[in-house]
């Protein structure tokens, strides 16, 4: 049979079948169907929807894709007996455009301890599941099981009888991912020398060494038309190579393929891995090439100066080509002024001078502290020393704390209110009841707690508390915000904060009494 396939690089996803076998991963049709939408958008070549003789479960599944897919062709894994044929057959045969995928293992390893078969069984076998197939329908692939441990001579047997018996691709499984580039490569050479005619060579790579990606672009620079890949490189046990990896390589170098392409839609990457990750219950690794939150993520100081004089200067992959957004700037302790400068400009936030001084010393700190800060951490830095910068009568210097499950609680806070430091001690109910009482004690305010709120800023263990307090002195009703990795901190800083606002209402109206007079 005559195919396209020199134009293009086929993409074979086998997401719905190899990448279900991953421990755990037990998608039910429906699921399985979202998927398949998504891939059919992604617009990838082949569709394996699943090995339908494995379970009810997985025929209906084939069965449902195979009915109501559009572009994709429907794949259907089987073993080689005529039943498991027949059954995948029925499962596909409602598809606009079928293959039937058989196979059968083939190395010495998997024919002595699994099969328990002679060569010339194999072979026999090979013939019997290829010819039934072809009956069926007129796309079929074989894959002879375990390729790179089978030795040479029997696997051009074994590919011959395919041939013969009316397959139309020849997939080549590094099954246990125990092939290295350089010889996988020069193996997808050999077969594509020997076996005269047009048939398609693919390549189904497991990543057992971390090789699964860079084994299916040696094999397609060897001449293989067709790759079988996983979206996030799901599969069994460590994965097969990962589709948006092998497509985003042929598109980035296509100097090194001989100019071949796919027909992905590449903006549509991101999504379909977020959508097989929330599905599969499998996370996407943070710097998963590609598709990793990290992925186009920049901390450190020099980078983030690079990508945002130029993006080229540290990303070779236009972000929004997969779906991505690029030029992240992750503020975290290697970051820079520039990178802290930009971030609040893009948020609104224009502060100069002593204040923006103050706030990249205090980010700074707090970047020590925690792992990555967010818009939403800055706003509240921002914001806290910008009411500080609006001359606060009182300045937290340190807050020291003890306590813990016996003895009482005990702070000890000293404040700058002018030239002037203060020092005080004091007990409470509790870390911040202690907290708030030096805190009284070392200003000389008391004002009674009417209103306490803590909320999580950002997520995560190391997310910033933020602690919202209201106080009353004398009628005054005043509120206070603080922020701080540390809750008890937090809570001090509110109630320092609401402090100064009470002063300087006081202030004010103490200036009004004055003015207007008895
Ligand atoms: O890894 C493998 O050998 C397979 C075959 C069924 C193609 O998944
Ligand atoms: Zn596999």
């Amino acid at each position: 049979m005559s195919n396209n396939s020199d134009e293009h690089l086929m993409i074979f996803d086998t997401t719905l079948r190899d990448g279900e076998q991953a421990p755990g991963i037990s998608l039910d049709a429906n699921e399985k169907l979202e998927i398949a939408e998504q891939l059919a958008k992604l617009n990838v070549d082949y569709i394996e929807a699943g090995f339908p003789v494995a379970s009810q479960g997985d025929f209906d599944a084939v069965q449902a894709i195979a009915r109501s897919i559009e572009g994709p062709v429907i794949a259907g894994l089987s073993r080689t007996s005529l039943s498991d044929v027949e059954r995948c057959y029925e499962a596909l045969k409602d598809a606009q455009k079928n293959r039937i995928h058989v196979f059968i293992s083939t190395s010495p390893n998997h024919m002595e301890h699994m099969l328990k078969m002679t060569e010339a069984q194999v072979l026999e076998e090979v013939k019997r599941g290829v010819s039934r197939a072809k009956e069926l329908t007129d796309d079929v692939e074989f894959s002879p099981q375990d390729a790179t441990r089978t030795p040479m001579d029997f696997m051009m047997q074994v590919l011959n009888q395919a041939i013969e018996s009316g397959a139309n691709c020849l997939n080549i499984p590094d099954t246990v991912g125990y092939g290295i580039p350089w010889d996988f490569g020069a193996l997808i050479a050999y077969i594509k020398k020997e076996i005269r005619g047009n048939y398609v060579i693919s390549t189904h790579c497991h990543n057992d060494l971390g090789l699964a990606t860079a084994n299916s672009l040696a094999g397609v620079q060897a001449g293989a038309r067709q790759v079988e890949v996983c979206i996030n490189g799901i599969g069994e046990r460590a994965g097969n190579a990962a589709l948006e990896e092998v497509v985003m390589a042929i598109k980035i170098r296509p100097d090194q393929f001989n100019n071949i392409s796919t027909k992905i839609r590449t903006e549509e990457i991101a999504k379909t891995s977020r959508l097989v990750s929330r599905l599969t219950g499998y996370p996407v690794q943070y710097n998963k090439a590609v598709v990793g939150r990290n992925a186009f993520a920049h901390e450190s100081g020099i980078h983030q100066h690079g990508v945002l004089e130029e993006r080229s200067t540290y990303e070779i992959i236009e972000a929004s080509s997969v779906g991505q957004l690029g030029r992240q700037i992750v503020l975290g302790k290697h970051s820079g002024r520039h990178a802290f400068v930009d971030t609040l400009n893009k948020m609104g936030i224009k502060i100069q001078g002593d204040t923006l001084n103050a706030a990249f010393v205090r980010f700074k700190e707090l970047a020590d502290r925690k792992v990555q800060i967010t818009e939403a951490d800055l706003e509240a830095i921002v914001g806290e020393e910008l009411g500080i910068h609006t001359k606060e009568e009182f300045v937290l210097d340190s807050l020291e704390l003890k306590g813990g499950t016996v003895g009482t609680p005990l702070a000890k806070v000293t404040i700058v209110n002018a030239d002037q430091k203060l020092t005080a001690e004091a007990k409470g109910n509790g870390l911040i009841d202690a907290a708030c009482n030096a805190i009284s004690e070392a200003t000389k305010v008391t004002a009674k707690l009417i209103d306490f709120n803590v909320s999580s800023v950002t997520g995560g263990i190391d997310a910033l508390g933020d602690v919202i307090i209201q106080i009353e002195s004398d009628d005054i009703k005043v509120t206070g915000r603080g922020v701080s990795t540390d809750v008890v901190e937090a809570s001090g800083r509110a109630y320092l904060n609401a402090i100064n606002r009470l002063v300087k209402i006081r202030q004010r109206n103490e200036i009004i009494e004055k003015v207007s007079g008895p």
